[in-house]
Parts: C-alpha cells; sequence; structure tokens
C-alpha cells in the first residue's frame, strides 16, 4: 500500500457522508464538462473518489471507466451504481501511472479535485496524455492553494503529521496550466468555479 491509499481508504466512509461543499459551482462544473461530451464517447475518469461524478455524467457518454488509489473509495463507489442501476460505469482501483490503460485510446479523460494530491504532477499529466486518441480532451478542476492564507499552509505539515491531511502540492492556476501545456495539450477553456475553495477548472486537447 502507498501513504496515500491508506488515508483516502481510511477516510472513504465519511468523505461519502459529506455533502458537496459548493452545489452552485459543483452543477457548473458537471455542466461545462458535459457540453464536451458525445454519446459515443469511451471516458476515463481518474481519482473518482466515491463515483458521484461518474455518476452524474454516465448518461451522456458511451462508457466510463472511473478509477481511483482507494479501494475503499471504489466499493462505496459501486455501491452507489448498483443502487442507482447505472450499468456503463466501471469502476476499478488504480493510481496515476494507469498501467491498466496504456493503449485505451479514450476520448475523455477527467480528473477532478485530484491533481494538487499528487507529488508528481508532470509525470501525471504524461501518463493521462498517453490514454488519449490524438485530439482526445483532458477535463480537470484542481484546488490552487498558493496564493491563499499563508496559514492554511503552515497547517497542512502539523495536520499530515498527525494523519488528518493527505499530501498536497500548493499551486497557482497559471502553474497548473503550464504543466498542463508542458504535457502536450492546448488549454481549450479555463475558469475559476468555487472561488471560496480555489477549484480552477481546465480543459485541454492533446495537441502533441
Ligand atoms: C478529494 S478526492 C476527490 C474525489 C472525486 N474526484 C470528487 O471530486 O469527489 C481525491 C481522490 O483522489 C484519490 N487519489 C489520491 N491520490 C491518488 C493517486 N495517486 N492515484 C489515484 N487516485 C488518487 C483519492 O483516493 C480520492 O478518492
Amino acid at each position: 500500500m502507498q501513504a496515500s491509499d491508506v488515508f483516502w481508504n481510511r477516510i472513504a466512509r465519511k468523505y461519502a457522508a459529506s455533502p458537496v461543499a459548493d452545489p452552485a459551482a459543483y452543477a457548473h462544473t458537471l455542466d461545462r464538462t458535459r457540453s464536451y461530451l458525445n454519446a459515443s464517447d469511451q471516458m476515463l475518469e481518474v481519482g473518482c473518489g466515491t463515483g458521484t461524478t461518474a455518476l452524474h455524467l454516465a448518461d451522456a457518454v458511451a462508457h466510463i471507466t472511473a478509477t481511483d488509489i482507494s479501494s475503499e473509495m471504489t466499493k462505496i463507489a459501486k455501491e452507489k451504481a448498483d443502487a442507482a442501476a447505472v450499468k456503463n460505469v466501471t469502476f476499478a482501483v488504480s493510481d496515476t501511472q494507469l498501467r491498466d490503460f496504456a493503449d485505451s485510446g479514450f476520448d475523455v479523460v477527467t480528473a477532478f479535485s485530484l491533481l494538487h494530491l499528487l507529488p508528481d504532477i508532470p509525470e501525471t499529466l504524461s501518463r493521462v496524455h498517453e490514454v488519449l486518441r490524438p485530439d482526445g480532451l483532458f477535463v480537470s478542476k484542481t484546488v490552487c492553494l498558493a496564493e491563499d492564507n499563508p496559514l492554511i499552509r503552515m497547517a497542512v505539515p502539523v495536520l499530515q503529521w498527525i494523519g488528518k491531511a493527505p499530501y498536497v502540492t500548493f499551486l497557482r492556476p497559471e502553474q497548473l496550466e503550464a504543466k498542463i501545456r508542458a504535457a502536450g495539450f492546448e488549454i481549450v477553456e479555463s475558469g475559476e468555479h468555487n472561488k471560496r475553495s480555489r477549484g480552477h477548472f481546465v480543459v485541454a486537447r492533446k495537441s502533441g
């Protein structure tokens, strides 16, 4: 097990029970994402958590493979899919190396509230690039905390030490966008959907 799946497995049931922090911003993110989806699309969601977003978007595409490093998260996600009788979403345990999906040629890859939790964002972006078809889309929303209250930055290591916070990369939106471009994408839309929680939404097209 990696440190990150231990943390997320431990908090999975609590995470599943927490309400969406900003329902209006979440609805806007779903709407903007949906506007890029086609009924024939094969989609991959990375870091799907308990499957809420995949289950919301399932009717807009042909199939979603939704992955997460945490087996507890994917277990809850499967329970939710069964309860909602959603048949075109497959949940699987995977880290962001995406080893099982190398030649999949997905039309769309999504990652919501994930990239800031990763120690090596360029490596993940390069894996995402690899599993997309030419011209495929990468849709993400990422918490960008670099310009937030410095006390948060000071508190995070303490919270991590007592097991109450995961790994966090402190990003500025423009740094995030530069990393996405450097991985071989062109940005087609970006903006803030959650002003308070700093959720930076980016739609990028595979170009290189
Ligand atoms: C903040 S939650 C977001 C979940 C979901 N995308 C959402 O928007 O509700 C972050 C998720 O990323 C997963 N995660 C963290 N590190 C990961 C990694 N290296 N590979 C894959 N998933 C990871 C966690 O298990 C957790 O479910």
